[in-house]
């Protein structure tokens, strides 16, 4: 019982730090509508790791099933930034990490190195304190930036390859790759029409 009080007690503070780094955003985003007339974030998607895909990644890595594991578990609480142009997301993600009360655990930049299946994004877990009644918790967060294409193929390739039950072909694989490039192609494409403007 003691543990599943715990339990509720730790999601709650994952919860309050998604809140704390989505405000950020949110507060940066509404800054540059003020200063430039342009919000570079198109829109955010925040989500707590179910307990179920929590257990089963505990699982696939091999930790216990305890809450001492959780502290090796960096993307319990998510956050999706998805922006206009390439330059938003690079822009975004450094003014956030330029803020005093914000630590960067990682960055993984898979726009400069597409991952083998040619998933697009800039990953970054950072640490964030939230101040609780009897101590301050410092909470990592993963944020994955992203532009609007490089979303729309994560998402259709995500549930293109969860559909089939054997998994997808490696013809499939390497066409959905090509999808990725023609993505990209498209971001540096519509990012030049932007800058001329
Ligand atoms: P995990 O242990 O799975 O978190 O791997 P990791 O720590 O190496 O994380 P990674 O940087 O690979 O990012 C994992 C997350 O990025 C996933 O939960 C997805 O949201 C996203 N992701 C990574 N690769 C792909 C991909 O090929 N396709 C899609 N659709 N999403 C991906
Ligand atoms: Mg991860």
């Amino acid at each position: 019982m003691d543990e599943f009080q715990d339990y509720v007690l730790l999601r709650n503070t994952y919860h309050a730090a998604i809140r704390e780094v989505s405000t950020k955003l949110e507060i940066l985003d509404d800054e540059f509508q003020v200063r430039y007339d342009y919000n570079p974030i198109h829109h955010m998607e925040c989500r707590l790791k179910s307990p179920q895909s929590l257990f089963e990644k505990l699982e696939r890595k091999g930790l216990d099933i305890r809450l001492e594991s959780f502290y090796k578990i960096t993307d319990i609480a998510g956050i999706r930034v998805i922006c206009n142009y390439i330059d938003d997301v690079y822009a975004v993600a450094s003014l956030l990490l330029q803020q005093d009360d914000i630590k960067l655990l990682r960055r993984s930049d898979y726009i400069k190195n597409p991952k083998e299946s040619g998933y697009r994004s800039l990953h970054l877990v950072v640490q964030i304190p939230v101040f609780l009644s009897d101590r301050t918790e410092m909470v990592p967060v993963e944020i994955q930036f992203r532009t609007i294409a490089m979303d729309t193929w994560a998402s259709l390739e995500h549930e293109l390859k969860y559909k089939r039950v054997g998994g997808i072909t490696s013809k499939m694989e390497a066409e959905l790759k090509e999808c990725a490039e023609a993505m990209a192609e498209v971001d540096r494409k519509m990012e030049q029409i932007h800058k001329e403007l």
